[in-house]
């Protein structure tokens, strides 16, 4: 069994990773280096790309950074092919780069919701769509990182909720049209995960940390590096028949709604 854990499940492959300097997507751009891929970041801040990258490299990988804000298609695409230059043709790309803020719809000007949508909605698709011709294919595989708010509809979340459903809608389109050229499309939708920027902004307080913790059926965030592992699973040989899924990764927060305090308020009586 030993060498199956040791298993570089990635080797040889090429990734580009929007949003890749940090959070969850620096977590996926470390495990895609742990399993032998190379990485490619794109994101808007020169110097979070550079940090990244230095890191992985010292840590053995190979990496390179890219800026580029993802709203900006000719920039974008300029970047996507200064990454496939330098690294070969794409096998994994994944969309991850996103913006958010808790407000209130009527807290949130026209370009407020706009941002948003841009950067997660319009960027997820800018990104596909400058991507394709330069995919290996068949074999390659694209993720979107949606959100649990595509499904669950949240207060101070309008722009993220739209957004991400329409993200998820997108993966199943391109699914269909992509997988003929053997292109496999998924999205992950991670619920709270842990020491990121989204939940620092989201849950601020201990106190509506708490709160949340309480919904979830395994009772805690979610940490980032749970999300790259199912990252590395949907780019896998191991996923090599799964296209067009929204795999939700959120401890069961999404399922549970009512669940959570029927559980407390039916607990049998000892
Ligand atoms: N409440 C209400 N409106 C807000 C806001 C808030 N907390 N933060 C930003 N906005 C509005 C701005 O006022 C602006 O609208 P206006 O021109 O009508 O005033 C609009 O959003 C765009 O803001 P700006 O800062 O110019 O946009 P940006 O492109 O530089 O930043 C954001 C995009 C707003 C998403 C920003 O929060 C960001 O860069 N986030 C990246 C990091 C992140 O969100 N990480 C978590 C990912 S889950």
């Amino acid at each position: 069994m030993a060498e199956v854990f040791a298993a570089k499940l990635l080797a040889g492959e090429n990734a580009l990773i929007t949003g890749g300097g940090s959070g969850i997507n620096l977590a996926i751009a470390r495990r895609f280096a742990s399993h032998g891929a190379s990485v490619a970041l794109i994101g808007r801040t020169k110097e979070k790309l550079d940090s990244a990258a230095e890191e992985i490299t010292k840590a053995g990988g190979t990496a390179s950074g890219h800026p580029a804000d993802v709203r900006d298609y000719d920039a974008l695409a300029a970047a996507i092919k200064a990454a496939r230059d330098l690294h070969g043709e794409i096998d994994l790309v994944v969309c991850g780069a996103a913006g958010n803020f808790p407000a209130p719809a009527l807290g949130m000007s026209a370009n407020g919701f706009k941002a948003v949508v841009d950067i997660d909605l319009l960027g997820t698709f800018n990104t596909c769509r400058a991507v394709f011709e330069y995919l290996r294919r068949p074999g390659a595989s694209i993720i979107n990182i949606s959100a649990t708010q595509a499904f669950t509809p949240m207060p101070m979340q309008a722009h993220v909720c739209a957004a991400k459903a329409g993200v998820d809608m997108l993966t199943k389109c391109l699914a269909i049209e992509w997988g003929p050229e053997g292109v496999r499309v998924n999205s992950i939708a991670p619920g709270a995960v842990d020491d990121t920027e989204g939940m620092r902004r989201l849950a601020p307080t201990p106190e509506i940390r708490k709160q949340l913790t309480q919904g979830i059926p395994l009772k805690r965030f979610a940490s980032k590096d749970e999300i790259a592992d199912l990252a590395v699973f949907l780019s896998s040989d191991a996923a090599k028949f799964i296209t067009g899924a929204v795999v939700v990764c959120d401890g069961g927060q999404s399922v549970a709604g009512l669940g959570v305090s029927m559980m407390a308020a039916m607990r049998p009586r000892t």
